[in-house]
């Protein structure tokens, strides 16, 4: 063949393969509340491949720690018939949109990627329903976790604490060394991710379950719930007049400065410190909350997509449900995120000692039964009862209500939003 005839024939070649795309490009929508520091570098590697793909990302980030106000501004879009392509939404909210009729039907990309073989069990029934998946996890966060700045402790004499009794005495220490103990933002979700761990610790697994998953007016009425009342409300004096209404990643940047000891918060913490290069074991320690190294209270991130007209958009959600679960993302966007992957058989070199402690955790407490779903997080009861537990819970904190008073009233308002 004569070289300009090659030319030719090989040009031809190209114009008939742009001109069949096998995928079209189209545009995704994605409503989410990761605009921390943190949150943000993670989410930014989800567009990035989506993007070299050919699709195009429409960021829709609705700022608001927990996605209370995200979940506020996707109600009145869809309500408006005018939802995005896909939105961060959790636990058994994505039945309540099921029941709507509004979610596209994930079946065909999840066969394809065998999600029955890569995602766990006990997840895998969240993200379906009917049978059918109409979600995709992300990623497992734990929420009881402690961060810690060892220069703090140190400066103030104080150890590390891993039981109760040993974290007022550090707190005491600490505040007596002219620093904060605690670095704290009071703000509903906040006080219901600490207050919840506290339940844990104080009650061990059964007794969480009973109350904060099964919503058990006994549970909820007990003398158990009302010590643990006792102890959230105790931190409050280890807690800066700042505190109220601060956001969470202010909260966590207190402790990387050194302005405070410690903070209690799940682990897109970690993030933060990520973001901020510091390392663990060495700038910050990564520890569970004080009693409850034996349990993992869950959190999975996940996206749910909503149905399209267009074929294109159609095709741009599918991928992006596609690369959500494959093992690139599910490394990248986990360690910039400070979770571990929800992908089964991941390896767990490139991850960092906290991660590894967490990914060995999630295995443990899921033989133990102390693997449990975090109510404050919207994995374990309706929005409906998550609302009334959070209204008594916040109230008790920001009030003079006793504990007798908060445990009374946390069973009867949860027993009228069930
Ligand atoms: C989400 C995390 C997020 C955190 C703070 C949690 O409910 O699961 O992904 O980083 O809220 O906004």
């Amino acid at each position: 063949m004569k070289k300009s005839m090659l030319i030719w024939t090989l040009a031809l070649t190209m114009i008939a393969f742009m001109a069949v795309p096998s995928a079209m490009a189209g545009e995704v929508e994605v409503l989410h509340w990761w605009t921390s520091g943190g949150e943000a570098k993670s989410v930014a590697v989800l567009k990035d491949l989506l993007e070299k793909e050919g699709h195009t990302w429409k960021d829709f980030a609705v700022a608001g720690g927990g996605g209370d106000t995200a979940m506020t501004v996707l109600r009145s879009r869809a309500v408006a018939g005018n939802p995005p392509t896909a939105a961060q939404v959790k636990g058994p909210q994505i039945q309540q949109w099921g029941d709507e009729g509004v979610l596209a039907d994930l079946g065909r990309v999840a066969k394809a990627e065998k999600w029955d073989d890569i995602i766990p069990g006990v997840v895998a029934n969240v993200m379906k329903y009917r049978g059918q998946y109409v979600a995709v996890p992300v990623n497992v966060h734990r929420i009881n976790w402690m961060w810690v700045n060892p220069e703090v402790f140190k400066k103030a004499g104080a150890k590390v604490p891993t039981t109760w009794a040993e974290l007022e005495e550090a707190a005491k220490k600490i505040q007596a060394a002219g620093m904060i103990p605690i670095a704290f933002g009071g703000q509903d979700w906040q006080e219901a991710t600490v207050f919840e761990s506290i339940v844990i610790g104080v009650g061990g697994a059964d007794f969480y379950r009973k109350a904060l998953v099964q919503a058990d007016p006994g549970a909820l009425g007990s003398p158990t719930m009302v010590k643990a009342f006792e102890r959230f409300k105790n931190l409050k004096q280890y807690t800066d007049k700042n505190a109220p209404g601060r956001d969470w990643n202010l909260a966590t940047a207190m402790v990387i400065k050194g302005e405070a000891g410690m903070q209690f918060m799940g682990d897109w913490a970690k993030g933060e410190f990520t973001a901020a290069g510091k390392v663990p074991g060495v700038d910050y320690l990564a520890l569970p909350m004080p009693d409850t190294d034996k349990y993992f209270l869950f959190n999975v991130d996940s996206f749910i997509f909503f149905k399209q007209k267009a074929v294109a958009a159609g095709q741009a959600a599918e991928a992006m449900a596609r690369l959500i679960l494959q093992p690139r993302f599910q490394e990248v966007f986990n360690i910039n995120k400070g979770s571990i992957p929800v992908r089964l058989g991941m390896p767990k070199d490139n991850f960092d000692a906290p991660a590894q402690r967490s990914m060995d955790d999630f295995v443990a407490t899921a033989k133990s039964g102390g693997l449990v779903p975090s109510m404050a997080h919207e994995m374990a009861v309706y929005p409906e009862v998550r609302g009334a537990i959070f209204d008594v819970v916040t109230n008790f904190y920001n009030s003079d209500m006793s504990a007798a008073d908060a445990a009374k009233r946390l069973a009867s308002e949860v027993a009228a939003a069930k």
